[in-house]
């Protein structure tokens, strides 16, 4: 068999090693890169005296082909292609006289690397936009449901009543920072290291400023050893990931809990549910489930490589193959997780009656009832106090809340009044706040963000 050592070697691979060895079932994804990395090193070569134009050319057309060839499907892999950048090279020697010219000055090492960076970027952009659609579609949820309110929880107990669109918009903040994480990342991201060679540079006149620029690399590598062994991008965009991973899970689990019997607050599309094979009454929120699960993968991509890259010396190792696959699965599941979700929440129905009978309990304005004494001079202690006594004489059966609120001497019919259901929803005018004011204006600044409006 043909491998690119050959000329060292008198004997063929082990077919366990090869098993072990190649990476091409999953790197051929990367054909696109591997293909315009190439062209600009031929550019490049040919710029600086180390082709002819016609042996450029000749390359040039030969790589047109391979593209199309892996492009529509009729490449044939060689059993010797060993990984995308073997089968790229030995298909262009076999249609190019002077393709033996094409891995001039430059090592697989480099190659990798900037196929790896250039697929990154282009799967970077590709999640934030189906991250901004799932902001969208919260925006979207957030305007539509008015002054809707329900149970804001700490601990999983009612707490204080909020707006439902303050919650909606709750996760789109989080997912605000994700996407912030990813640009950063896929920013710095940005740097070609081809033109490192193996690890050293090159003793010929390449110029990889020119392939950098090229290939619309923002910058290009300071240290030859460093560009080829360093993989802080993958995990770097992994954490993002999985950390937006986190986010999807916390939605699911909200989701799963808000489609239950028992909470009642939403009624999920029969297209974004599934059933049960034996009990004919469910309708089950997989996608928020899985959106769940998911998160543990994610979290496992990142916490594998970061173990994989922990003891390895400079520079280029094999260890580093391992880098493409947790990284191709973490971007297909957010993908598949994000695009799920997003159809989920789009097409669900919010009870918000459910919500509003479930916010109803009086005892959830006992925060604003302190509050409001506090607004009359009282101190926050004493008024806790005073308000948390009438709630453990109503709970030991003296009377309704309400009315012990109502014939309180501190409090008063005035103060009873924000016991009503979902009055005390709207008092929280600070900014960032659960009042319908604040909430516009939070809406205001969130449209802003995804760019749909100017503040
Ligand atoms: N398939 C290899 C990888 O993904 C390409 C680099 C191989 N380099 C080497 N020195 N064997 O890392």
């Amino acid at each position: 068999m043909a491998t690119l050592w050959q000329g060292r070697f008198s004997t063929d691979p082990s077919q366990s090693l090869q098993a072990l060895n190649d990476s091409l079932h999953f790197d051929q994804r990367m054909f696109p890169q591997d293909i315009a990395g190439s062209r600009a090193h031929v550019r490049m070569l040919c710029e600086v005296g180390l082709l002819a134009d016609s042996e450029r050319d000749e390359i040039l057309l030969a790589l047109d082909q391979v593209l199309a060839e892996l492009s529509d499907g009729s490449f044939e892999f060689a059993e010797s292609d060993e990984d995308i950048h073997t089968a790229v090279e030995r298909r262009v020697c076999e249609l190019a006289e002077s393709g033996a010219k094409l891995h001039t000055g430059r090592s697989r090492n480099d190659q990798v690397a900037t196929d790896l960076r250039l697929w990154t970027k282009g799967a970077v952009d590709g999640v934030v936009a189906l991250v901004q659609g799932l902001q969208r579609t919260l925006l979207e949820s957030a305007e539509s449901v008015g002054d809707a309110h329900l149970p804001g929880y700490t601990h999983l107990q009612q707490a204080q009543p909020v707006l439902l669109a303050h919650h909606l918009l709750a996760h789109g903040w989080a997912l605000a920072r994700d996407v912030d994480r990813l640009v950063a990342a896929r920013a710095r991201l940005d740097v070609s290291p081809l033109g490192a060679g193996a690890l050293a540079g090159s003793s010929l006149p390449l110029d990889p400023h020119m392939c950098a620029d090229d290939l619309g690399f923002a910058g290009v590598f300071d240290n030859s050893l460093d560009a080829v062994s360093d993989r802080d991008f993958v995990a770097e965009v992994l954490f993002a990931l999985a950390l937006l991973g986190v986010h999807l899970s916390r939605i699911g689990e909200e989701l799963v809990l808000w489609a239950s019997s028992e909470f009642g607050f939403v009624a999920l599309d029969e297209a974004f549910s599934t059933g049960s094979s034996m009990m004919p009454q469910k309708k089950n929120p997989d996608i928020a489930e899985l959106a769940r699960g998911k998160a543990g993968r994610l979290i496992g991509h990142l916490t594998g490589l970061l173990a994989t890259l922990k003891g390895l010396p400079l520079t280029y190792n094999k260890d580093l193959q391992e880098d493409k696959e947790p990284l191709f699965d973490a971007v297909d599941t957010v993908q598949l997780t994000v695009s799920a979700l997003n159809g989920m929440i789009s097409t669900l129905e919010f009870n918000t009656d459910r919500m509003a009978e479930a916010a109803a309990s009086p005892y959830a304005a006992a925060t604003d009832l302190a509050e409001w004494l506090v607004s009359r001079g009282m101190p926050f202690r004493q008024a806790h106090a005073v308000v948390g006594d009438l709630v453990r004489r109503s709970i030991d059966g003296e009377g309704g809340f309400v009315e012990l609120v109502a014939a309180s001497d501190a409090l008063g019919p005035d103060a009873a009044r924000l016991a009503a259901p979902g009055v005390s929803a709207t008092r929280r005018n600070t900014h960032g706040g659960g009042s319908p004011a604040a909430v516009a204006e939070q809406i205001r600044r969130f449209r802003a963000l995804l760019g749909l409006d100017r503040l």
